[in-house]
């Protein structure tokens, strides 16, 4: 089995490790691996693959998207979809089910793991932003969900008449914006300027390092390129929250607090 995730302040990641975590426990060997790992790779030799990744304004994530669309085909291979949102998906799922069918991937079925909002902008409004989330139920519906894609998955493999999600994008105002946001200067325009606070500025290079499209150089503070694609990473993880834009309000997301008690708690661990 092959995972495959990108995640910004480790909401997805944190979903994969529930799927990685049931596999494991049926007895499957699982390959849990970062898009920007796979890179150019050939995804071959997998019975079964998860494709994972958060919703950003209602798709999924800029450099995932750009992953799937350049990746090879992987005709007649399995799959199901692992996404992380705040809670307003629009066409996301569907989006990216029909971009991995259009692979050749026949798709088992998808989870979208509530988690806070990372967000910069709405944070302040305490959409989805406590602590709380993901909550014990959704951990263990996620749980039962991948336990789910292991039966449809087996039962396929033996011929069995097994009916598949169908997926279809309803082209919707969200659609569309989720499309114009794609244009990378308006993407940057709703984030704000970025600015450093080059006293608190360790000059540590965390950010540089996180940035998904290498839109960071360190001179020796962080300068910012046209290649930013406004995911809020650098903000979110900054270790001493030393980016800032005028709109993020100071609200930045430090990732979900206790993962291990969650496992705990949902039987995973
Ligand atoms: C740039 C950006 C855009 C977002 N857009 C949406 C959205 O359209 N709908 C939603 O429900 N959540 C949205 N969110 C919230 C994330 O999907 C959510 O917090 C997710 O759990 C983040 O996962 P990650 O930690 O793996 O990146 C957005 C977050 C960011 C940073
Ligand atoms: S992560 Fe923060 S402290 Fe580290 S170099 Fe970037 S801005 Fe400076
Ligand atoms: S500069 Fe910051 S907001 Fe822009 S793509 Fe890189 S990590 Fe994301």
């Amino acid at each position: 089995m092959l995972i495959l995730y990108y995640s910004g302040t480790g909401n997805t990641k944190f979903g994969c490790d529930v799927a990685r975590l049931v596999m494991e426990k049926a007895g499957h060997e699982v390959t849990m691996k970062t898009y920007a790992k796979a890179g150019k790779e050939s995804l071959d030799g997998f019975d079964l693959y998860c494709f994972a990744a958060p919703v950003y304004e209602w798709a999924p994530a800029v450099n995932v998207e750009r992953f799937v669309t350049s990746m090879a085909r992987l005709p007649g291979k399995r799959a199901f979809i692992i996404t992380s949102s705040a809670g307003a998906t629009g066409q996301a799922i569907p989006l990216f089910a029909r971009m991995l069918e259009g692979k050749g991937l026949t798709l088992l079925g998808n989870y979208n793991l509530i988690c806070a909002d990372t967000w910069g902008g709405t944070r302040r409004w305490s959409y989805n932003q406590d602590a709380e989330t993901p909550t014990v139920e959704s951990v263990c519906e996620l749980a039962a969900f991948t336990e789910k894609m292991l039966e449809v998955a087996e039962a396929l493999e033996q011929g069995g008449d097994v009916e598949l999600p169908e997926y279809r994008v309803k082209p919707t105002g969200l659609f569309w914006a989720s499309r114009f946001s794609r244009l990378a200067p308006s993407a940057r325009m709703k984030m704000g300027k970025k600015k450093v606070d080059e006293k608190e500025c360790a000059e540590c290079g965390v950010c540089a390092k996180n940035c998904p499209s290498g839109a960071i150089k360190l001179d020796p503070y962080p300068r910012f390129g046209n290649e930013c694609i406004a995911c809020w990473r650098c903000i979110n993880t900054c270790p001493a929250d030393c980016i800032t834009t005028l709109l993020d309000g100071g609200h930045h997301y430090k990732g979900i607090v206790d993962k291990d008690g969650l496992l705990k708690n949902a039987g995973l661990k």
